[in-house]
This record gives C-alpha cells, sequence and structure tokens, in this order.
C-alpha cells in the first residue's frame, strides 16, 4: 500500500511536557551516539498524544534525536502501526481480513463499519468520532473474528457485538475487551475439554482482559500524566508507587541541582554574513540551527567559549530541545570544529549530506 504524508497538516506540534519529560528520558536509555535508536518509542508517543502522525510530529522527533528528516520520514512511513492521516477522535478501529478472520466474518465486521463509520477505510465518520481500517492478522486467530480497538483486543465479534461496540464508544462508555461471547481464553467454543478442574478460584478475567479493565484507558489518548516518569537510571521517578518500587538511585547517577545562568555574548547577525553550519555539531538539526541563530548564535567559536553558567543558560532557553547542548555536549564538539579539525559525526555529515532532506 502507498503510505504518504496526509495532504493537511497542522503548523506544528509538541509534545505536553509530560510526555516531553518521558521522550527524554528514553533517549537516555542508549549510549552516546545512540539516540536515533528512540525513534520508533518518541514516534509512537506522538501518535499516542495525538492520534496520528503528522509531518511536523516526525520532524519534531528528529529533531529531538538530532537525524536528519528523511530518516524519521523512511520509519514512519514503513511501519503500518503508524497513522499517516487523522483518525477518530474517540476510537481507530482495526479488523483483523486475515484467514481465520475472513473464514469467521471479518467481512460482516467490515460492512458494520461501512454503514456505521464511513464507506471508505480511513475515512472519518461524519461526525470525526471514528476511522477504521483492515489489518493483517493480530495473533488472536483462535478467538476470529477480531478487532484491535485502542490498545485492546475485542474478540469473537459478531455485527451485533461490534455494532454495540461502537454505540457504546460513542456514549463515552469503554467496552470490555476480550472475547464478547463470555470465552474466558481461547478455549474451545464448546467449553473445556481438558484441565477442566481446578479453575474454581482464577480471576474473572483472563489476565489481558483484567489488566484492560484495571486500566479503562482503552481509547484514552496520552498526555503523559498517566504513567509515572520511569527513568530510575537518572534518579528520575515520579508518583509515590513508583518512588517506592524503584531502586534508589546512585548519587553520582542523581544530576546536579540547575547550575547558575549566565547569558553567552550574542551577535546580532552572522560575522562577514557568513555562519558557520552548525548542524555539523551532532544533535543540531535545522530546527536548532535556526532557534541558535535566532538567539544570537553563528558560529562555533561562540558555542565553544560558553562557560558551564552560560551552557545552563543556553539549555534553558532551547525551546522544545531544553539541556540538548549539555547532554550532546555541543561546546566540545565546537570547540574541535572551530580549530578547524573535524568530529566523527562532522566527517560523515559532510560526507553524507545528512541534513539535505
Ligand atoms: S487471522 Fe485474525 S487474528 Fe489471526
Amino acid at each position: 500500500m502507498l503510505r504518504r504524508l496526509y495532504h493537511t497538516q497542522p503548523d506544528s506540534f509538541a509534545f505536553t511536557p509530560a510526555n516531553l519529560a518521558w521522550a527524554e528520558g528514553q533517549i537516555t536509555k542508549y549510549p552516546e551516539g545512540r539516540q536515533a535508536s528512540a525513534i520508533i518509542a518518541l514516534l509512537w508517543r506522538a501518535q499516542e498524544q495525538e492520534g496520528w502522525l503528522s509531518r511536523p510530529a516526525i520532524e519534531y522527533v528528529a529533531d529531538m534525536l538530532g537525524m536528519p528528516y528523511i530518516r524519521a520520514l523512511e520509519v514512519a512511513t514503513f511501519y503500518f502501526m503508524f497513522q499517516l492521516a487523522p483518525v477518530g477522535s474517540v476510537a481507530h478501529i482495526q479488523i483483523c481480513g486475515t484467514t481465520s478472520c475472513m473464514i469467521c466474518g471479518a467481512e460482516d465486521l467490515m460492512a458494520v463499519c461501512k454503514q456505521k463509520i464511513a464507506p471508505q477505510p480511513f475515512q472519518l465518520s461524519a461526525d470525526g468520532k471514528f476511522s477504521w481500517e483492515e489489518v493483517e492478522c493480530l495473533g488472536a486467530c483462535a478467538n476470529a473474528p477480531m478487532a484491535q480497538i485502542g490498545k485492546d483486543y475485542y474478540e469473537d465479534l459478531s455485527q451485533k457485538s461490534l455494532s454495540q461496540i461502537i454505540d457504546d464508544l460513542a456514549a463515552g462508555k469503554v467496552p470490555q475487551p476480550g472475547s464478547q461471547t463470555g470465552r474466558y481464553a481461547a478455549e474451545p467454543a464448546s467449553g473445556l475439554t481438558s484441565l477442566t478442574t481446578g479453575n474454581e478460584g482464577r480471576a474473572a478475567h483472563n489476565a489481558s482482559v483484567q489488566r484492560a479493565v484495571d486500566l479503562g484507558d482503552t481509547v484514552k489518548r496520552i498526555d503523559g500524566t498517566e504513567v509515572p516518569l520511569t527513568t530510575p537510571w537518572l534518579g528520575k521517578v515520579a508518583g509515590k508507587a513508583a518512588a517506592k518500587a524503584a531502586p534508589a538511585a546512585k548519587a553520582a547517577d542523581i544530576p546536579a541541582a540547575p547550575a547558575a545562568q549566565k547569558k553567552p555574548a550574542v551577535l546580532k547577525a552572522a560575522r562577514g554574513g557568513k555562519a558557520d553550519d552548525l548542524k555539523l555539531i551532532k544533535g543540531v538539526g535545522p530546527k536548532l540551527e535556526a532557534l541558535l541563530n535566532s538567539l544570537g548564535f553563528f558560529h562555533f567559536d561562540q558555542v565553544a567559549a560558553w562557560t558551564a553558567e552560560e551552557l545552563a543558560w543556553v539549555d534553558q532557553n532551547l525551546e522544545g530541545f531544553k539541556d540538548r547542548a549539555t547532554r550532546d555536549n555541543w561546546v566540545a564538539q565546537a570547540k574541535l570544529l572551530a580549530s578547524g579539525a573535524e568530529t566523527e559525526f562532522s566527517a560523515r555529515a559532510k560526507k553524507g549530506g545528512l541534513y539535505d532532506a
């Protein structure tokens, strides 16, 4: 299937403060120079926040990771789990159309979607609340036909039960996931034929359904406030429960208190009208370069001269990219570049045109 960016794009994207903190925590999982490994986690978080991935969201994530836009676009357009067009504000319904589900009635379920939501997949319903698509096997074949809605599976569906689920979602309810015909898990539809004893004390639902029922957020958009920020390796653990559960961070792992700040000397314009290519500093993409220029920084020697206090000021004034200068060690990189030497990244960038996209 051809996967293109949506024809109408929003002007901008930004993580909510809580999602931004979460995303920055994820990036620290990876060693220096390997921050791009966080791309799927961050794109997924952006999608969970907005429901779909817009071009500004993809570029925002690319900037966070110091990646050329084309690399982030490659990931976003390759994986079908990323929605490249707006989806229903309440739910996007993914009907499995592979063999077991097709034999057991997937086409009937899609007929419900066509009638209740929109005639074509990826079309929004008239009220904008729903959208749907056909997907490949979701691995719940024994409970066919099934659909994924939000974060959960709805199994053993019929036209009637799917119709009711859509009505319930529209009414603001969270229908119970799992089998819609009362099966506990994936046992025969006619009942257990083995292991028939010893089940008396079991929970009301199987573990997946129980967890979904406990969370109750099947179709909820994620703004980052739902779960504690768990980056114990940084000593950052939000929420009482998490604080209790997390191992005590070693003193050396805990970031120092914010340093005193001082605004560095800035320029009104590049000397001689020719700015250095700040994108040769790893971690500085086109957006950050523009931001640095707007703050009055155009040359490697300016960055190289930042003191600890000035670095702290810059970090705090990188709107949307806080602490990036320290994290990516811009000063050390700029010292090398200002002296005429290359860094491993600048050599690669010059060779590969990393930021041509
Ligand atoms: S065929 Fe539908 S879940 Fe596998």
